[in-house]
């Protein structure tokens, strides 16, 4: 069954890179970034884990786990991280877990058989501190992700889980974000020291926060 925003992620328990990982106690207190890739040795896919190894110590000041899943054994991972060391100049410093029998990819809906019947696609799931669901995205396997794109994401999540706002369109750490129609302006007031310009009634400015 599909996973949707709210839901509590699937918990699972599954051999990696860095060892036998139990999910919910691997993720602790911590959010979590679970993404698959379609097969090993693949090029796309070795871009993306060099390229999330490049950013660990930017998932680490978000307090963010990362983990990575191909449907491969940790043998054949363990002979691909060779490579992507080799040609990303970054180890892998993060678990990709191994799914021979599919067990994460079904309890997870990372198989879309219409797409193709045997890999997984390229699905991420961001998952908060309380084990739920946050965000999904799915990717087919010709398109790398934006992983610069999924720390944005984050960001804008982690600012909206502790205040009352939303961030726009294109919004970065740091621009003006939107109160949510839920507070009224006598709540915004208290609420923003720094003020709020109302554009419309519904579109009301303040500047970030936790800045
Ligand atoms: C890749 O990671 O490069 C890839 C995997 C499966 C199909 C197409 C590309």
């Amino acid at each position: 069954m599909a996973i949707r925003l709210g839901d509590t992620a699937p918990d699972f328990e599954a051999a990696s890179t860095a060892g036998t990982i139990k999910f919910h106690e691997y993720l602790g207190d911590s959010w979590g970034v679970l993404f698959s890739h379609p097969k090993d040795f693949t090029p796309v896919c070795t871009t993306e884990l060099g390229t999330v190894a490049k950013l660990k110590p930017e998932f680490d000041k978000r307090n963010v786990k990362v983990l990575g899943l191909s449907v491969d054994s940790v043998e054949d991972h363990n002979k691909w991280a060779g490579d992507i060391e080799e040609t990303q100049g970054a180890a892998l410093n993060y678990p990709l877990l191994a799914d021979p029998d599919r067990t994460v990819a079904t309890l997870y809906d990372m198989i879309h058989p219409n797409a193709n019947d045997t890999l997984t696609v390229r699905s991420v799931f961001v998952i908060g501190p309380d084990k739920k669901v946050k965000l999904t995205l799915t990717y087919p396997a010709s398109t790398g992700r934006n992983f610069d794109e999924l720390l944005r994401v984050i960001d804008s999540l982690q600012l909206t889980a502790d205040h009352q706002v939303a961030t726009p369109a294109n919004w970065t750490d740091g621009d003006d974000v939107i109160v949510v129609p839920g507070l009224s302006d006598e709540q915004a007031t208290a609420k923003f020291p720094k003020g709020f310009k109302t554009v419309k009634p519904y579109l009301r400015v303040t500047p970030q926060p936790n800045k």
